[in-house]
């Protein structure tokens, strides 16, 4: 199936409500247990930066997991981040986790120049040019800084991405199911993300592995002097 992007920033009230919910639970859970698989002794003391972060649900979860290390969210849409900065306040956590506006590709003015660690879930599907992430990564990261970053693969056909929503998101809102759908015709092959890691000079230091059915994490450590 040909790729179909999707508009990259989510700028619905109703998107932001429906991700600040419960149904992507399992999705962030995925992610933590790559986090865990891939970086089994990896104790972040610094900041790690996340890009894409929506209303803020993975930095909420890695704050509680790692009480020493502060979390900072990069998002365009001004509602996920209002739906994250309240799930942040009510959790207590405004010392540790900051969430910034700006549009990647765009320079964007954070606490720190480098992080030891930049994640991204579910982000690259929504870029037109995915160079954007992946430039980002040597823009933001320090030398050998920590990366995982996990997204959709894209299906073979819009009947074979039905039955992807139809599995993992059964009981969901339509809004939800509707948005999963598009995102999955938005995503990308792992051929197509091996290319562009060859070609952000990136494919020697991460690795791109399937991790569920429908996702990739792309992990390691970036590996180039300032
Ligand atoms: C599918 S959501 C994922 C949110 C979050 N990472 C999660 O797992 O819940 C993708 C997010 O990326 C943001 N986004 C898309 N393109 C962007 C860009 N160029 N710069 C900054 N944020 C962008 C959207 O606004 C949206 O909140």
């Amino acid at each position: 199936m040909k790729r179909v992007p999707e508009p990259e920033l989510m700028v619905g009230p109703e998107q932001a409500e429906a991700y600040a919910g419960p149904h992507l639970d399992s999705a962030y859970w995925l992610f933590l247990q790559c986090f865990r698989k891939f970086f089994h002794d990896l104790v972040p003391e610094d900041a790690i930066l996340d890009l894409g972060c929506g209303p803020a649900a993975i930095p909420l979860r890695l704050a509680r997991l790692f009480p020493n290390c502060e979390i900072h969210g990069i998002d365009g849409a001004p509602q996920m981040l209002e739906q994250g900065r309240q799930a942040v306040r009510r959790e207590g956590l405004e010392h540790r986790v900051q969430l910034i506006h700006g549009i990647l590709p765009h320079r964007i003015f954070l606490p720190r120049s480098r992080y030891e660690m930049i994640i991204s879930n579910s982000f690259l599907h929504h870029l037109v040019d995915p160079m954007v992430l992946w430039n980002a990564l040597h823009a933001y990261g320090r030398p050998k800084a920590a990366i995982l970053i996990v997204d959709l693969v894209r299906p073979t056909s819009e009947e074979q991405a039905r039955v992807v929503v139809d599995n993992y998101m059964p009981d969901a809102p339509l809004q939800l199911r509707d948005d999963m759908m598009l995102s999955l015709c938005a995503g990308f092959t792992l051929d197509e993300v091996t290319s562009q890691l060859e070609e952000a000079g990136l494919a020697g230091n991460l690795c791109v592995k399937m991790v569920s059915p429908c996702q990739f994490a792309v992990y390691g450590k970036l590996n180039r002097e300032l």
